[in-house]
Formats: C-alpha cells, sequence, structure tokens
C-alpha cells in the first residue's frame, strides 16, 4: 500500500473513531413493572453494626452483663488513692439484669477513685466462657487510638446510670468526661446515694472536642457503690429518637432511598447454639430489663436496638420492615448444630405469630397493646416475614410448612419468604425465595443473564444478600463493576426478582467481622465503598417499566455472554417521558457507544448522567480517602435519537434521557 494512502486511512480512524459498541432502546415498548421493593438494604447485628455503631449507645458494656470480666471498664485509682471493681450478682437491678458493677473505694483521701469507660475502642472477639484469657487482648484492643468515646465540643450528651452503696457512704458521685490525660471536659454530681437503686441523669456539655475520651465515675469518699445500665447519649440522634441512632450513618443509609429494611440477621438470628437465638421479645420494653444476647459475630448484643426499634427504623426511612426469624434451627458457620424438635415447636411458631401482632395488630389485642405502651399506637403495616436464614434440607422443611401454614391462616395477606439454601421447600407453597450469594465480579458478570431464564410464574426471587466478597477487603471498584452488572439483571427481571439487599452494610473500624461492607465507620467518621454508590445510584434511578435494549459490543462477545465487558439496562419512568439508561463498562479503557433511542417521536437535547468510576478498577475508598470512587453528576448536551456517548473505562453510568 503507498505511504500516503496508509498515513491517509491512519488519519481517517484518529479522526473518526470507530464505535466500540451499539445500544438500542426500544422507547415505545415498554415491558414488565419494576418491583417498586427492588432495592433494599439488609441490616444484621454484624461488624458493630448496631451495638457500637447506628445504635447511638456511647458506652460499651452499660450493664455489666457482656462477660465474665468488666468488658470495656477500667478502674481509676493509683498514687494515695486505692480501690476495687469487681462484677456482683447480688442484689440485682432485676431478674432479667443480673450482674452490677461493685466499685470499693477503699483508699481515698481526698482524691477520687472510679471507674472509666472508653466506648468501643475495638475488638476483643470474646469467645463465650473463655473470657478472662482473652483480657489482655481486650487491653490492646481498646489501646487503639481515636476509637472509643468521641464527643464534640458544646454538644449535649445525656448520662444515665442506676446506682445504691452501702450504708455509711455519704459522698456524690461524680461523672466527667475527659481527655486521656484527665483533662475534665464536662462534669456533674450526684448525690443522695442510698442502699436501694435509684436511677441518676444528668446532661454534660463538653468544653471541647475529643475524640479519645472517656466517661469516668468516680468519688472521693471511701465506701462501695454498684452501678448498672450506665448510658451516655448523644441528645441528637437520627430522626431526634430517644434511645435513637447515630445521625450520620442514618443519613447514608437514608440517602440509599431503600424500599424495604429485612433486619436483624443473618445469621444473627441463627445463633451458634439455640440459646443465642434471636427472640424478639427479649428486644422490647425498658432497656434494663433486656437482657441482651450473644451475637455470633463474637461479641454481646444489648438488645437497645430492639425490634420495636428496627420497625420504627424502617417507617422512619419510609421502608417496608421485613422481619427474619429463627425457625427453631441454630447455624454454626452454615451448618445445623442444633434444632427445636417439631413436637416443641408450637412455641417459636406462635412467637412469630406475636412478632406480627406486634407490629401490625390493633391496639385492643395483647402486643398490639405493648407496641401502643412503647409510643406507637399506629400499627407498623409489617408485609414481610422470613422463615429463617441460610437453613435447608429436610429439618427447614418441614419446619417452614409450620411457619407458613400458621401465619397464612391468621394473616393471609402476609408475604412469606423461604431461604432457597440447596434447593426450596417443596412442603408448603413457596411465594418468594431467598437466594444469597457472595462471589467474584466474573461470577456476578456471568450472572447477569441468570434471570432471564427464570420461570414466569414461579416464585418470587429475593435476592437478600448479595456481595463481591473475592477481590479486596475493603471493597473497590472492580467489585462494584461486577455486582453492577449483576443489577442490571435484577433490574431488568424485576417482575421476578422483586426484593434485593446487598450484604454487609455496616462495619466499625476495629471491629470486623465480615468483609468487604457497604459502609465503614469510626466513632466521628465514616465513608461508603463503590458498593454503596451502586446502590444509591440505582436506587435512586429505579424505572417504572423496562425498555427492550439490545447491546452489541465490537468486536462481538461469545455467547453466553460470560465474556461480556459491558452491560445494560433501560426503563421508562411512570410518567412515561423519561428514558433511564444504565450502563456498566467493565473494561480498563473508554468505550464509545452509538445510542439509538428506536421508536422515540420526542426526545430532549441533553440528559442528566451520574458516573460511578476511577482510573484504576483496584481504587477503594478510606478514611483518608473517602470519595476517590464516588458518584459524580453532569449534564450531556448531544442527545437525539441517534446520539454518541463516550463511557469512562472501568465505569457505572446512569443516563436520564427525556424521551417519549
Ligand atoms: O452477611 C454476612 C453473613 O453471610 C450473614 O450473616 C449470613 O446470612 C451469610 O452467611
Amino acid at each position: 500500500m503507498p505511504r500516503v494512502l496508509l498515513l491517509l486511512l491512519v488519519l481517517g480512524a484518529a479522526c473518526a473513531r470507530a464505535e466500540d459498541s451499539a445500544i438500542t432502546i426500544q422507547v415505545d415498548q415498554p415491558g414488565i413493572t419494576i418491583s417498586p421493593t427492588l432495592w433494599g438494604i439488609f441490616l444484621e447485628e454484624i461488624s458493630r453494626a448496631g451495638d457500637g455503631g447506628i445504635y447511638a449507645e456511647m458506652v460499651q458494656n452499660r450493664s455489666f452483663e457482656d462477660a465474665g470480666i468488666p468488658i470495656g471498664w477500667t478502674l481509676v485509682a493509683g498514687g494515695a488513692t486505692q480501690g476495687k471493681m469487681t462484677l456482683d450478682k447480688a442484689k440485682p437491678l432485676n431478674s432479667r439484669n443480673p450482674t452490677s458493677l461493685r466499685l470499693d473505694v477503699t483508699h481515698a483521701q481526698g482524691e477520687r477513685v472510679g471507674i472509666a469507660n472508653q466506648g468501643f475502642k475495638g475488638s476483643p472477639q470474646l469467645p463465650k466462657g473463655e473470657t478472662e484469657k482473652w483480657l489482655p487482648t481486650f487491653e490492646a484492643a481498646a489501646s487503639q487510638t481515636a476509637n472509643g468515646l468521641a464527643i464534640a465540643q458544646g454538644k449535649e450528651y445525656r448520662l444515665s446510670f442506676y446506682a445504691r452503696a452501702a450504708v455509711g457512704f455519704n459522698g456524690p458521685v461524680t461523672a466527667s468526661l475527659e481527655r486521656p490525660d484527665g483533662t475534665v471536659l464536662a462534669s456533674h454530681a450526684f448525690y443522695y446515694l442510698t442502699p436501694t437503686w435509684r436511677l441518676f441523669s444528668g446532661t454534660l456539655t463538653s468544653s471541647a472536642a475529643e475524640a479519645d475520651a472517656r466517661l469516668v465515675l468516680s468519688s472521693s469518699k471511701t465506701g462501695t457503690i454498684w452501678f448498672d445500665m450506665v448510658s451516655l447519649f448523644p441528645k441528637e440522634t437520627w430522626k431526634d429518637r430517644p434511645n435513637g441512632l447515630r445521625k450520620d450513618l442514618m443519613e447514608m443509609i437514608a440517602a440509599m432511598k431503600p424500599a424495604f429494611v429485612r433486619f436483624p440477621g443473618g445469621s444473627y438470628i441463627n445463633g451458634d447454639t439455640l440459646a443465642d437465638a434471636y427472640h424478639w421479645k427479649e428486644t422490647i420494653g425498658p432497656l434494663e430489663e433486656r437482657p441482651g444476647h450473644f451475637c455470633c459475630w463474637g461479641y454481646r448484643s444489648t438488645d437497645g436496638l430492639g425490634y420495636h426499634e428496627y420497625l420504627q427504623m424502617a417507617q422512619d426511612l419510609g421502608a417496608e420492615p421485613l422481619y427474619v426469624v429463627n425457625c427453631g434451627i441454630a447455624n454454626d458457620w452454615r451448618k445445623v448444630v442444633e434444632t427445636v424438635p417439631m413436637d416443641k415447636m408450637d412455641d417459636w411458631v406462635q412467637e412469630t405469630l406475636d412478632a406480627i401482632e406486634y407490629a401490625n395488630g390493633p391496639v385492643s389485642s395483647k402486643y398490639g397493646a405493648l407496641r401502643a405502651r412503647a409510643g406507637h399506637p399506629e400499627p407498623f403495616h409489617l408485609k414481610y416475614v422470613e422463615i429463617g436464614n441460610e437453613n435447608g434440607g429436610g429439618r427447614y422443611h418441614d419446619r417452614y410448612k409450620l411457619y407458613y401454614e400458621a401465619i397464612k391462616a391468621k394473616y393471609p395477606e402476609l408475604h412469606v419468604i423461604a431461604c432457597d439454601w440447596h434447593g426450596l421447600p417443596k412442603s408448603a407453597p413457596v411465594e418468594i425465595a431467598d437466594e444469597h450469594d457472595y462471589n467474584s465480579p466474573a461470577a456476578f458478570m456471568a450472572k447477569a443473564t441468570r434471570y432471564d431464564s427464570y420461570p414466569r410464574p414461579g416464585p418470587q426471587i429475593y435476592v437478600g444478600e448479595y456481595a463481591v466478597t473475592k477481590t479486596s477487603t475493603r471493597g473497590n471498584l472492580e467489585a462494584a463493576l461486577g455486582e453492577a452488572a449483576f443489577m442490571t439483571g435484577m433490574e431488568r427481571n424485576a417482575d421476578v426478582v422483586t426484593l434485593s439487599s446487598y450484604a454487609p452494610l455496616l462495619c466499625r473500624e476495629g471491629w470486623m467481622s465480615w468483609h468487604p461492607d457497604a459502609i465503614y465507620f469510626n466513632p466521628t467518621h465514616a465513608f461508603a465503598t463503590p458498593a454503596y454508590y451502586n446502590q444509591v445510584l440505582f436506587a435512586n434511578n429505579r424505572p417504572d417499566r423496562i425498555l427492550p435494549v439490545d447491546l452489541k459490543e465490537v468486536p462481538p462477545t461469545a455467547e453466553p455472554r460470560s465474556t461480556a465487558r459491558m452491560f445494560a439496562v433501560a426503563g421508562q419512568t411512570r410518567n412515561g417521558d423519561e428514558v433511564i439508561l444504565k450502563v456498566v463498562n467493565t473494561q480498563a479503557k473508554t468505550t464509545e457507544s452509538v445510542i439509538t433511542l428506536d421508536g422515540a417521536t420526542e426526545v430532549g437535547s441533553s440528559a442528566g448522567v451520574t458516573t460511578l468510576a476511577s482510573e484504576n478498577a483496584r481504587d477503594e475508598n478510606s478514611f483518608e480517602q473517602p470519595t476517590r470512587v464516588a458518584l459524580k453528576e453532569s449534564q450531556f448536551a448531544g442527545v437525539s435519537t441517534v446520539f454518541k456517548y463516550t463511557f469512562p473505562a472501568n465505569s457505572v453510568t446512569v443516563m436520564r434521557i427525556k424521551a417519549k
């Protein structure tokens, strides 16, 4: 070939780059209706998501029931002062809260002796029954800096505690918020302790901010004092609820616009043994009468964030509650370890019927009255109950039938969800099946077409837990691209896939039981992973009807689409005048697409664009760089019936185009 001709060809190619893909949307052919509950959240007590997380309590081990040692508490004494701190079961606050903390001030001489709490400093990962030997691990965790009790300048904190004193003690107890070096930032003296339990409360306002503070309760008079239910709450909680939730984290969750909240587990409801199974009745009523229970993720749950609070949270989020019940099976890491015999299942099934009555029953009903007494006379309108978590096999199928039949007999309108764990129960009808999937980016991309061939009609699918777990611990963009590809498939089939929730949602620094998670936090800060931004992107851009999309990649990808590099789904909004296109480009290079709005008679000239992208698919967020991979909004002015758009490398893009 003559050199001039070759040069012209090369120049031509450079000026008019051949498109890498063609996306054709059939704007005039709306198909299935997309389930309005498609994008929800799963909130499990794991990695301190609840206690030490969204539940705004700042004191760890407030009721001294967490272990056989005073986990979370240290003695403040030294020099000329002496004292002793011990757990005590004599004369408990009440029978459901058997342990209190006894402080013996033996030598005070005008100086203080006390107890200090540094909040949730880090994870001692205490196995049950072996707590003493873990004390050094706990102390090491507690010596981490800036992950404990963080207080802000000028903010009000509500302190409350129960105390009693031995006859002869005549001093006040002083509560103070302090820096690690002992500088007092706020204090309050409480007088008139008696030999019987009394509730003390007050407000502490800090004169300065401190990210590593401690709460100290002390006395400079000798004697013996017992403490229980020592609680410190920020006055400001999300939606100003008493016993409420941490505002910054809940605002991040609210931005996900969840259509439902699955709670409280996960493996958490299963328990490692039946003794640790979740029982909702133990989680309601006065806080000091909630016994708490061991959480299979390595710590004790106070159940301060209890059944009522979960229902309230869902309501405050504008989301449907989805309650998961233990169906008489305890799992230790997905292996059945204990089951309730079939002839003893009645109480367990009744417990679920009672939970439904608590949520929905009239105030004249037994449990509806309890709900009203807790300040919520109106029903919570619980519609979804899931029977078990990751349970399967004959033992599960037998128990599923008991629950299904009992619930449907009393509450036929309720949606019952079954676990799809190695096969669906055939013992009773399955309306909604919960599938869980933790996998690699490639596996999720290959599953983008998974639901295309699901039977219709067939059970609805709830993808109750899913996440890319095989690329990084903190959830990088590559993971989010795999999930986004899968999510296009869920949305395209949202007549079958009617619910879904990424998992897990939250993880406190120093308490990681599972990774990755959607949101990482410490006492003062939080950052979201790219997976979180996917959820925000999809939930905030959920169309009403699916529009057929034909995506052709150049060079063509082999069938089946397990080799696909791009994924797309499109839909139409409720009023039919907007097209929402979602495109996932998993390649490390930009991709130019010709986009055709086939059948459209009116097309606007610009589109709102939201993009999640980064140059390197391995990029992730951190406390230092919280928004390295985050959503970016822009406007694209070149829209017409046929137009070109260049999708960034490693990207998820949503375009909202006025077209009909
Ligand atoms: O999401 C973390 C855990 O994974 C859940 O508790 C459990 O259901 C699953 O195995």
